[in-house]
């Protein structure tokens, strides 16, 4: 898929302001991934061996849905719980070899479920030197990676912020394992890396908190 790299421009709206171009892209509605919650929690594993094909946008716009896609019809609620609904993290999207994605760093945008390309380029080699060499951030088709913005729920409850922003990473990051579960596909919660050098590849607020590659399973690699 890596020489499919060709962007479909049909789902490119060109936003320009000022001088300032943004390009942003609509994510197909999340085609739903059939598994029972049963089966998905005894089969998850974490799985670090990736295989080269690449992933569908379907498959991408599913698993970025799960992490904090709106699903209630007032708009207000999340696929994970939060604190006093303060929802304080935020999903960006590292793209290798997504169908129609140009390789980049995304903004997962939750209210219109769509992408926006923040830097174009391929960056998994880099934020794998950040997580100590693991190969399976290498060799992920897309990282989905979360940052923590603390001061959104500390506004509303003060330092108990700590628990909570950190109790709500562990409930996106199950989401995220199920959801790659039953679509076949393969991920871990990569949780050591350096701050500071995951920080300085994205340019955005926040923490870093997980860093979760997806890609086609290959033979699997346990610790
Ligand atoms: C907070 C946290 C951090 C983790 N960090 C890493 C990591 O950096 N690299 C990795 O390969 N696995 C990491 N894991 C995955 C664990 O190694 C894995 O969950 C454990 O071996 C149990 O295996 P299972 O997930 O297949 O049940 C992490 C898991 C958690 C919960």
């Amino acid at each position: 898929m890596r020489s499919r790299h060709k962007i479909l421009s049909c789902i490119f709206i060109l936003t320009i302001m000022g001088a300032t171009m943004a390009v942003t892209i609509q994510l197909p509605e999340p085609p739903g991934a059939e598994m029972s919650v049963h089966r998905a929690i005894e089969e998850r594993r974490s799985r670090r061996g990736y295989g080269g094909s690449g992933i569908t946008l379907e498959q991408a716009s599913e698993l970025l849905w799960a992490t904090s896609g709106i699903t209630d019809p007032g708009g207000r609620f999340r696929a994970a719980p939060s604190a006093g609904a303060t929802y304080p993290i935020d999903t960006y999207f590292l793209v290798e070899d997504v169908q129609s994605l140009a390789p980049g760093i995304y903004r997962y945008v939750v209210q219109s479920h769509s992408l926006e390309l923040l830097v174009e380029g391929s960056f998994a080699g880099k934020l794998a030197d950040a997580a100590l060499g693991q190969s399976s951030l290498r060799e992920a088709s897309a990282v989905i990676c979360l940052f923590g913005i603390y001061e959104r729920t500390k506004a509303r409850y003060g330092d108990r912020a700590y628990q909570y922003v950190h109790m709500e990473i562990g409930h996106i990051g199950q989401n995220i394992y199920l959801v790659a579960e039953a679509l076949d596909l393969s991920t871990v919660a990569i949780g050591a890396f350096h701050d500071d050098r995951v920080s300085s590849l994205f340019d955005v607020d926040g923490v870093p908190l997980y860093l979760m590659p997806i890609g086609p399973r290959a033979g699997d690699a346990k610790n």
